[in-house]
């Protein structure tokens, strides 16, 4: 039947990965979709870059939001990054021109989610982001269908995998904070800017998109209390270890008689908790629901094979015309913002 059209803005890690990802698994993604998936236009700054793809058989946009627009292009992914600026531009783009869209770009969805699911519902089409939380792990398909019937009482974990790579790796091997973060860097994990992996914001980027996954409320990005792990020393890391704990960056909602609690920060967490040995670039989520209790995800949390991994669960979805809310529920109907309890640590 019918070939899905694709159109990808940017060609960076995440890109790159997830033209790799549909190339090497055409036949097995058109067999569970019932039809072909092809990628037939592409967009990124500089074109003669070498990707280490073959891009003679695709369309070449130098200007994404035009790509955007094509009536010949089925399904837009966005990959490029920023809160605003062209991803955003890119996206409004493609969803007033009926395209369905797919983003890894957790500071757009933190910053303007909720406004870009109501126009995607306006439209009839998805706006999908699995890949903007835990890279891998399918937690947003978690909460938002596995655990569809419980009500939420808390949920948190290592949503930033950039910053358990470097206290995993000070720890393991007593190297610097600045030398590991230059191979998370290398790696491809950090963000175009790493302060928002080390200070805490990208995690809370995330937290934001899971508490109005969890609570059906508005991304509330505002409302996070957010600390990274710019100021953790090896000697705090070896200290901790002493007293049998690991200094974890964690992402905490609850909540609370206040309202719902949103928190970042560095934790000490005992030795034996299951998530205290994720260790490296994986992210791990526990929550806690009132029938399921309480569930455990783990996974890589960045990088480019993962991360492509759930860009190409969402494309699979719309290929096979299941369309879900980008929340939990329909964004026309999310309650407005929290209401926020401080946090108290
Ligand atoms: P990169 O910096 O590796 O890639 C960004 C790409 O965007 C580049 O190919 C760049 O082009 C292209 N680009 C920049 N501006 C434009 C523009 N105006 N029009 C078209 N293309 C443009 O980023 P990542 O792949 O690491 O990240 C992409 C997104 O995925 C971000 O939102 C990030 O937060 C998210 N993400 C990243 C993960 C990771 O592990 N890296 C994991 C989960 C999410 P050029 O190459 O020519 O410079
Ligand atoms: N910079 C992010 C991280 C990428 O390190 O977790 C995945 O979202």
């Amino acid at each position: 039947s019918e070939t899905l059209k694709i159109g990808v803005a940017g060609l960076g890690t995440v890109g790159v990965g997830t033209l790799q990802l549909i190339e090497k698994h055409y036949e097995l993604i058109a067999q569970r979709c019932g039809r072909p998936v092809l990628v037939t236009a592409v967009s990124a700054r500089d074109r003669r870059k070498d990707r280490g793809l073959d891009l003679s058989a695709v369309r070449w946009f130098e200007d994404a939001t035009a790509m955007a627009a094509d009536p010949d292009i089925d399904v837009v992914i966005e990959l490029i990054g920023g809160a605003d600026g062209p991803a955003k531009e890119i996206v409004e783009a493609a969803l007033s021109n009926g395209k369905h869209v797919i983003t890894a770009n957790k500071a757009m969805i933190a910053h303007h989610g909720t406004e870009l699911a109501q126009r995607a519902e306006q439209a009839g089409v998805a706006l999908a982001c699995e890949a903007a939380v835990c890279g891998g792990i399918p937690i947003i398909k978690t909460l938002r269908e596995g655990l569809a019937g419980n009500a939420i009482n808390g949920i948190y974990g290592i949503l930033n995998g950039t910053s358990n790579f470097i206290l995993s790796s000070m720890r393991d091997t007593g190297r610097e904070f600045g030398e590991v973060l230059a191979e998370a860097q290398k790696l491809g994990y950090a963000e175009a800017d790493p302060g928002f992996d080390i200070d805490g914001v990208d995690a809370a980027h995330k937290l934001a998109i899971l508490t109005a996954l969890a609570y059906n409320c508005e991304v509330d990005f505002d409302g996070v209390h957010v600390e990274g792990i710019r100021d953790v020393t090896s000697l705090d890391i070896a200290f901790a270890d002493e007293l049998g704990y690991r200094i974890k960056l964690l992402g905490i909602a609850r909540l609370t008689n206040g309202g719902v609690e949103q928190r970042v920060h560095p934790c000490m967490v005992r030795k034996d908790a299951p998530i205290a040995n994720v260790e490296g670039v994986y992210n791990a989520v526990v929550a806690d629901g009132d029938f399921v209790g309480s569930l455990l995800t783990e996974g890589e949390g960045a990088g480019a094979g993962p991360t492509a991994s759930a860009v190409v669960a969402d494309l699979i979805d719309i290929a096979r015309g299941v369309r879900l809310p980008t929340f939990a529920v329909p964004a026309s109907v999310l309650d407005r913002r929290p209401s926020r309890a401080m946090a108290e640590h």
